[in-house]
């Protein structure tokens, strides 16, 4: 199954808000629907945020100009953390002068790109983690980097996957990730689904199960890669990053190389999404704090370059801890 894809006319997609009681699907043929989804996170992840985003251009090049023009900006800035959205939109948009059947054609290649890419990294990935520890390994995640968050198969889980296939993964231990909560509903769901051993544990608990010495290297993916090797990837991974380095085990980030960007010299420089204060007031329909209390949504964090470990792409290695730039 393929999370977003391509069908006659229009997108198909898994409506990521569903899961994990229901897998529904999607059919998006205007670029207002593609915005709306992606801004409620029904599609989500930077890799599916770059193919939704040249997809998106392909539906947007069917209008007049400046009808077209309006749709692709609104879509770029649905979401603005996650490089890939934007980097999407601009390839796919490069071929309008050839027509609306060449951004199509642009967007279709992107898609393929996307999961040639996973299982490039994910490979990768799986030699460098047997080549720095165990011959088997468990590994803490956090979020979703699995096949929901891309096309297919996944990042982070892509490299989980890879692990698993080797007969070289015990478990994976998967933060909850508050407030919208990718990592119960979604990456357990993958690795249920996958028959990969996991436990679930709340976010304040993993730089503890690292500390227990329970997981053997962290394992994450990336919204946007700066310059000097700076990572910003969902709330709570910095503190991963702080309890692998004082735990001794190595941070590892797998991202496709359409995830660096050479534009934002550091973390510093990217701009964290803020998100509605209501997702972290209540559980689902329940309120949890009272009504009126002040919030601060941040969707994303900074992992300073010094305690990634290593960047994995589909092309090579970066190890930013020891000074490697991407
Ligand atoms: O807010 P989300 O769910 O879009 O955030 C997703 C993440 O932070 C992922 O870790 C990241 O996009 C990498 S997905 C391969």
């Amino acid at each position: 199954m393929r999370t977003i894809d391509w069908r006659d006319d229009h997108i198909v997609a898994v409506d990521q808000t569903a899961l994990p009681d229901a897998v529904r699907m999607l059919d998006i043929h205007t670029v207002a629907e593609l915005t709306d989804a992606i801004r409620r996170l029904a599609i989500r992840g930077a890799p599916a945020l770059g193919v939704a985003g040249a997809l998106g251009a392909a539906l947007a090049a069917r209008e007049p100009a400046d009808v077209c023009r309006r749709q692709v900006e609104a879509l770029r800035q649905a979401r603005p953390t996650a490089v890939n959205l934007a980097w999407g939109v601009d390839r796919a948009m490069r071929r309008l002068p050839e027509g609306p059947a060449a951004v199509l054609a642009e967007a279709l290649g992107i898609l393929d790109e996307d999961v040639r890419a996973n299982r490039a990294l994910a490979a990768r990935g799986a030699d460098w983690l047997l080549a720095h520890g165990a011959a088997r390994l468990n590994v803490q995640t956090h979020c979703n980097a699995g096949g929901l968050a891309c096309v297919e198969w996944g990042t982070a889980l892509g490299v989980v996957r890879a692990l698993h296939e080797r007969g070289a993964l015990g478990r994976v231990y998967v933060d909850e990730t508050r407030p919208l909560l990718q990592g119960s509903r979604l990456t357990t769901w993958e690795l249920a689904r996958l028959g990969i051993e996991h436990t679930l544990v709340v976010d304040s608990a993993g730089p503890s199960v690292l500390a227990r010495g329970l997981a053997d290297a962290v394992l994450v993916g990336a919204d946007r890669i700066a310059a000097n090797g700076d990572v910003i990837n969902k709330i709570g991974t910095y503190p991963l990053a702080l309890a692998a380095a004082r735990a001794g085990i190595p941070f590892v980030v797998a991202a496709p190389e359409s995830t660096l960007d050479p534009d934002s010299p550091t973390g510093q420089d990217v701009e964290i999404e803020i998100r509605d204060g209501a997702e972290i007031v209540h559980m689902g329909q329940i309120r949890t704090a009272p009504a009126g209390t002040p919030t601060l949504n941040l969707a994303f964090d900074l992992t300073p370059a010094d305690l990634v470990t290593a960047i994995v792409t589909e092309h090579r290695v970066i190890h930013p801890a020891k000074g490697e730039r991407p």
